[in-house]
């Protein structure tokens, strides 16, 4: 269910889709911290070894005495130059981003991890589940696109971690159809039916809008289930 209240003029331009459900202000921000810490991880792992050399030696140039715990979650991010962003292909939806399908969360890593998923476990529509890190860099954007509707299902859950961005979705029948959607950090979406096969979506660059222009990680889950399934939407 669309609770209407959740949107106002400073965080809405349009009429919000059917389908479209919305929670601004899901995670704490110390579940935030918690959340990009551990995607940052599980990226960081995955990169390259130069980027990886680079992080670490652009770390131990930093005076680390302010605690981590109470540094503000844009400070988790290194600078964009440590990360090794992709342009995307000439054909590409995504540009200036890394990303990974994520089979395992470093829980053992993060004792704050186990209680902010199993909250967000209990938003999702249905059971077997995939899940992806999406960084932007601080001028990365997402072109208009429909997921592949042969690779996911019904509904798509993006967490939105760092910078705030504005979601785009555009009517594929009608592109005066447009609704734009600040997304803050720790706020939670979930596209399903219309919205998710009719509508277009994009994540804009930066811009006077939004505040700030850093980087974004967003957490990305789908429904591995192509067909029919059974959805509840509990936001
Ligand atoms: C995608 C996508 C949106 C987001 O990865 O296909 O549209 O909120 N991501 O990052
Ligand atoms: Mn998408």
């Amino acid at each position: 269910m669309l609770s209407k209240r959740l949107f106002s003029p400073a965080n809405l331009r349009g009429t919000v889709p059917s389908d479209f459900h919305f929670v601004p202000d899901f995670f704490s921000v110390s579940e935030q911290r918690t959340l990009l810490s551990a995607a940052l991880e599980r990226l960081d792992a995955a990169g390259n070894r130069r980027f990886q050399k680079k992080r670490k030696y652009f770390r131990s140039s930093l005076n680390t005495s302010a605690s981590i715990c109470e540094a503000p979650l844009s400070e988790l991010f290194l600078p964009d130059d440590c990360y090794e962003f992709l342009q995307g292909h000439y054909d590409g939806v995504i540009h200036k981003y890394r990303e990974m399908h994520l089979t395992s969360w470093p829980t053992a890593e993060f004792p704050g991890l186990v209680p902010a998923l199993s909250r967000l476990q209990s938003l999702l529509p249905s059971s077997n589940i995939q899940t992806h890190l999406l960084h932007l860099a601080s001028d990365g954007e997402i072109l208009p696109h429909v997921d592949n509707v042969s690779a996911s299902g019904r509904w798509i859950l993006g967490v939105s971690l760092g910078s705030d961005r504005i979601l785009r979705l555009e009517s594929c029948a009608n592109p005066d159809e447009v609704a734009e959607i600040l997304l803050p950090s720790g706020s939670i979406y979930i596209q399903s039916d219309t919205v998710r096969y009719q509508y277009k979506h994009s994540i804009l660059r930066n811009s006077a809008f939004t505040n700030g222009a850093g980087q974004r990680m967003s957490i990305m889950i789908r429904n591995k289930q192509i067909r029919a399934g059974h959805l509840v939407i509990k936001i």
